[in-house]
């Protein structure tokens, strides 16, 4: 038997009972009333419906992913609904030994730990599965058999936790008929749907961190030091820990940089006496009229990365000062969550069960106005995020004398 005909055999026995004690009482003719009044409620417990839901996280992992799935987990449990996680990417689906029924247990304590208990990868896209045999690589669409093994097990929603890549997929497999609940999350925070995904918060805060330990390395041995952050093709980590952390130049990718440019900054330093600089890259930075700089992930695909070694190479051939260059990487997307990122996490697990309570599909939770919405799957993926030219916080900079590398 189902929990839910339990539920409803459970309750039509209770107001069987509660109808007979009623006869008992002195006020027999109230009786009629309080039978009107237990019929109400139970046509309202039938109705309530409990669910089956889905839950996955895809793409690079980001502090904050443990923290909404116990959202999410603890949200549906407190509805009596069954929250299923998906092991490693949609794939998991497709084998009965990575879907994993889970309960209060599965999630307690997990709010601040990074990762996610689940397990991603950002090789699981089903419509370009990447199946290996014998050292041989092939690529296959296994999307319809994941549509299939989802309407199979019943599933009411899958919470699908990603950053653009995964929430794209995402789409593609709500096209098949999978109704599908997003939520946010990159560190680089280039979702324009939202004005901020979980996980940048705590990255910008190790960014910053990084920098403001680099401060005495570099007075201490007169040195330029370089330091290239993560962010994609955007720029935010990169323009708010280079604010916070006091650098001397940022380089996004929104602003093309001159290498000649940099050098003057640096030697202008020099020349106040200031006699060490930090700069600070973002990883999808790139000089006026070149190329993003490239490296060959073991994928054989292309990852962004080599720009703080190009600025450092350079800056010392012009300058003749000695430089450093170091790759911050993956440390600004591991450790624990900010509060910030626990607490918009929380908000967006909880605003997903929320939406599929209220019979949403194929939409995605957003904060703008300081409120969560859910915004259209369809129009959430549409466009990336960049830091706009004219946003107050890129003035702020150039007002304390911060050189973006294109003046
Ligand atoms: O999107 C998150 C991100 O960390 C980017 O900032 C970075 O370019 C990329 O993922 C790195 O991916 P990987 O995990 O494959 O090294």
């Amino acid at each position: 038997m189902s929990i839910h005909s339990a539920s409803i055999l459970a309750e039509i026995f209770r107001s069987g009972k509660r109808l007979f004690l009623s006869f008992l009482r002195p006020q027999f003719p109230y009786a009629s009333i309080q039978v009107m009044a237990i019929q109400k409620t139970e046509t309202k417990k039938i109705k309530r419906n409990p669910k089956r839901i889905a839950l996955v996280t895809g793409g690079g992992d980001c502090p904050g992913l443990n923290a909404v799935i116990r959202a999410v987990v603890k949200g549906a449990l407190n509805r009596g609904w069954e929250v299923y996680g998906i092991e490693r990417g949609f794939e998991g689906i497709l084998h009965k030994n990575r879907i994993r029924k889970m309960d209060n247990g599965d999630v307690r304590g997990i709010a601040h730990l990074g990762g996610t208990i689940l397990g991603t990868t950002n090789r699981g896209n089903p419509f370009q599965f990447i199946v290996e045999k014998n050292g041989k690589q092939t690529i296959v669409d296994i999307s319809k058999k994941i549509a299939a093994k989802f309407r199979q097990l019943e599933f009411d929603a899958l919470v699908t936790i990603g950053g653009d890549g995964t929430l794209k997929i995402a789409q593609q497999l709500a096209e098949l008929g999978i109704p599908i609940i997003g939520v946010p999350k990159t560190i680089d925070n280039d979702l324009a749907a939202t004005e901020v995904s979980f996980g940048f918060n705590t990255a910008v805060t190790t960014a910053t961190d990084a920098i403001d330990k680099l401060h005495a390395t570099a007075e201490s041995h007169e040195r330029v030091m370089v330091v290239e952050l993560m962010g994609h093709y955007s720029g935010w980590i990169a323009l708010y820990a280079g604010i916070a952390g006091g650098a001397d130049v940022i380089l996004i990718p929104e602003i093309p940089f001159s290498i000649e440019s940099v050098a003057r900054k640096i030697q202008n330093r020099w020349r106040r006496q200031r006699r060490f600089a930090i700069i600070v890259a973002a990883e999808g930075a790139r000089p006026v009229g070149g190329k993003h700089f490239k490296k060959l992930r073991e994928t054989g695909h292309e990852r962004l990365g080599g720009v703080a070694e190009f600025v450092a190479r350079e800056i010392h051939h012009l300058t003749g000062r000695e430089t450093r260059s170091f790759v911050l990487g993956h440390l600004q997307r591991g450790g624990q969550p900010t509060t910030s990122d626990r607490l918009l996490s929380t908000r967006f697990g909880a605003a997903a069960v929320r939406a599929i309570e209220e019979g949403a599909k194929n939409v995605m939770v957003a904060l703008r106005s300081s409120k969560i919405i859910t915004v259209p799957l369809e129009e959430a993926i549409k466009e990336t995020k960049f830091v706009p030219l004219d946003s107050d916080i890129l003035l702020s900079a150039r007002d304390l004398g911060i050189s973006f590398g294109d003046k």
